[in-house]
């Protein structure tokens, strides 16, 4: 089961919340999104919300997992962006040993997998230095085939694999485009097996392409489960009623909440360590969506935020409380953990620790986002809460494919276009024409304008 509840998004509960009237007067400007978007998945464009249904996709990676089964120790990842923080979130949320502690032996056959997603030389030398090469397959996933982060992993991993006179074929898999970019050319080349990501299917909404679903499958998540939520989801998020649309409602809430409301502030805040980085995939998700030029020339687009509960109880929520009113807070809680631990009764004379003896962690996890999420209300805060009975590849594929297609339809009502990241191109082609790419002179030309830095201007500590 997942719910929202969005009680306290609305005026009758929180008074700064939206109105009765505004909310049925919204129902018209939704169908336009939906209409708006409905297009885009028509004409083929767009191909996200239907992913599920590819049984072909599936199926490579189920083949390809099982053609290496027990035969690597470690998996690493290497990825940029939505290449990397869908299968983070995966890891987190649905590997049991998501930070890599257990023993061989707890771990019965299954290989730690590992995402590298920056380039610090410090993080990739320390994780090379604690492989065994040859007990390793590096998955390396680039839908454009030529990132210029990944990339450069990808060339210290293959030199790691190529020095050992290992066959770079039986360590590599790529997962890139049908048929486009450089890694589709080398895996030809190199004989090096590649799975697809549709060319119709957009970086950061690939998690449920073998971008996200082969490591998962990698390390054991089942993939049935996980695509079976995602298609209920999809058809959930595909009806015209407003308030039986869990995607169209988070995405109107959201995007009221912006333009109408003030709440430029977007906080998505699991009460759960195993949905963190969903609030981290959700920040790119929702950023490089959204965050644009729209189609009358305005800068749009609300900002997204991530915290942890409880921990951020104790750092954000000040903030959240008593800083300016221009957030939103959507909760995502958990009914039902995997596990649970009962807090001792022990010093029953010690007051500030008897009255906790006898509750469960769940409980007071889940009574600490109630708590919160009341006070916020009762200080005019606007939020909601994304209610999931459990945290299980079914769950994960729903929860993931309700906010790719609310991002869509906050799409439609912004009036950009969600697919694309226009802004973030300046900068990579001022970093190709500092590294000497080859057809970067205008990038050249133009860094070249910028004013050099300033002593004035600057610190000179020695
Ligand atoms: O969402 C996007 O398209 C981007 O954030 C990409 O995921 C990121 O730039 C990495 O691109 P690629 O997968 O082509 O290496």
């Amino acid at each position: 089961m997942i719910n929202i509840d969005y009680t306290n998004m609305m005026a009758s509960a929180v008074p700064s919340g939206v109105t009765p009237e505004t909310w049925s007067a919204f129902e018209e400007k939704f169908k336009g999104a939906q209409a708006g978007f409905a297009k885009l998945v028509d004409s083929g464009e767009v191909g996200f919300s239907e992913i599920a249904a590819n049984k072909t996709l599936a199926e490579s990676v189920v083949a390809f997992a099982k053609s290496v089964e027990g035969r690597f120790s470690d998996v690493v990842v290497l990825g940029i962006g939505g290449s990397a923080l869908g299968p983070i979130a995966l890891r987190t949320a649905l590997c049991a040993d998501h930070w890599n502690l257990r023993s061989k032996e707890q771990r019965a056959g299954q290989p730690r997998l590992h995402v590298l997603d920056n380039v610090d030389p410090v993080s990739i030398s320390g994780l090379l230095d604690i492989l065994n090469i040859p007990d390793t397959l590096f998955v390396v996933i680039s839908k454009s085939g030529g990132t210029a982060e990944t990339m450069s992993q990808f060339l210290i991993a293959y030199d790691a694999v190529a020095s050992r006179n290992l066959n770079p074929a039986s360590h590599f898999v790529f997962v890139t485009d049908p048929s486009s970019g450089a890694l589709r050319k080398l895996a030809d080349e190199l004989k090096i097996p590649a799975l697809e990501i549709p060319s119709n299917v957009g970086g950061r909404f690939s998690v449920l392409t073998p971008v996200g679903t082969l490591p998962a499958a990698l390390v054991g998540v089942d993939l049935n489960e996980l695509l079976r939520g995602a298609a209920e989801m999809a058809d959930r998020c595909l009806s015209p009623s407003l308030r039986d649309n869990p995607a169209g409602i988070f995405a109107a809430l959201q995007y009221l909440s912006d333009t109408d409301l003030g709440r430029h502030i977007h906080v998505l805040m699991p009460y759960s360590d195993e949905l963190r980085d969903v609030a981290n995939w959700f920040v790119q998700l929702w950023s490089e969506s959204l965050g644009k030029v729209d189609s009358a020339g305005r800068h749009v687009g609300p900002t997204p935020l991530p915290a942890l509960g409880a921990t951020d109880q104790h750092s954000q929520v000040q903030l959240f409380m008593e800083g300016p009113a221009d957030k939103t807070i959507t909760f995502l809680s958990v009914r039902q953990r995997s596990v649970d631990v009962v807090i001792p009764k022990l010093f029953d004379t010690v007051p500030e620790l008897s009255y906790l003896g006898g509750h469960s962690l769940s409980e007071l996890i889940n009574i600490e986002q109630l708590s919160t999420a009341g006070a916020l209300a009762r200080r005019d805060r606007l939020n909601m809460t994304i209610e999931l009975s459990k945290v299980d590849a079914w769950h994960i594929g729903g929860l993931l494919m309700m906010l790719e297609i609310a991002t869509a339809y906050a799409g439609q009502l912004y009036q950009v276009d969600a697919f694309n990241q226009p802004g973030v191109e300046l900068g990579k082609s001022f970093a190709y024409a500092l590294l000497g790419k080859p057809g970067a002179d205008d990038a050249k030309a133009e860094w070249d304008l910028l004013p050099k830095p300033d002593s004035r201007w600057r610190t000179n500590n020695q």
